[in-house]
């Protein structure tokens, strides 16, 4: 079955570059971000991984930990490491899951038969503190993802899980969100004290809150 929003992650337990990884204990009440690449020795997931490790300190200033994922073995992940630091200026930085039983992807329905019988698609889940699916994301193999995009989803929803907003149509940090829906008018003078810009009863709009 599926994987959907909302879901509780599956857990499980791999082989990985930096030893092996029990799912839950390593994203330990965090956020995490997995996501399955293709094929090790490959140019678009050489270019994904670089830059997704020289995304890391932004994955860690927002307490996010980082595993990424392909049906390779662990030896292959290993070579491949150092032509990414070659190429893409950037090391690994973060476990890459050695799932060479297919295991973890099959878990997670990152093989997609009528794409490819044994390889990956590219895929994406955010998973918050509570084990829960907030986003996933899937692009063909032939397409690079955009991680900035998956760190301003994760800006997102990090604002509504702490502060009750939700963000507009291409919403960028800094910008103007929306108070949700469920926050009645009442609760949101407590939480907005200064007040929100009313453009419906259902569109109440307020600056970002910080912190
Ligand atoms: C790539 O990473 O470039 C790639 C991997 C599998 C199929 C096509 C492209």
């Amino acid at each position: 079955m599926a994987i959907l929003i909302g879901d509780i992650a599956p857990d499980f337990t791999a082989d990985s570059s930096e030893g092996p990884i029990h799912f839950y204990d390593y994203i330990d009440g965090a956020w995490a971000v997995l996501f399955s690449h293709p094929k090790n020795y490959t140019p678009v997931c050489t270019t994904e991984l670089g830059y997704t490790a020289k995304l890391k300190p932004e994955f860690d200033k927002r307490g996010v930990k980082v595993l990424g994922l392909s049906v390779d073995k662990l030896e292959d992940h290993a070579g491949w490491a150092s032509d990414i630091a070659e190429t893409q200026g950037a090391a690994l930085n973060f476990p890459l899951l050695a799932d060479t039983n297919g295991d973890v992807a099959r878990a997670y329905d990152m093989i997609h038969p009528n794409a490819d019988n044994t390889l990956t698609v590219r895929s994406v889940f955010v998973i918050g503190p509570d084990k829960k699916v907030k986003l996933k994301i899937e692009y063909p193999a032939s397409t690079g993802r955009n991680f900035d995009e998956v760190l301003r989803v994760i800006d997102s929803l990090q604002l509504t899980a702490k502060h009750q907003v939700a963000t507009p149509v291409n919403w960028k940090d800094g910008e103007d969100v929306i108070i949700v829906p469920a926050v009645s008018n009442e609760a949101a003078k407590e939480k907005f004290p200064e007040g929100w810009k009313e453009l419906k009863p259902y569109l109440r709009i307020v600056p970002q809150p910080r912190g």
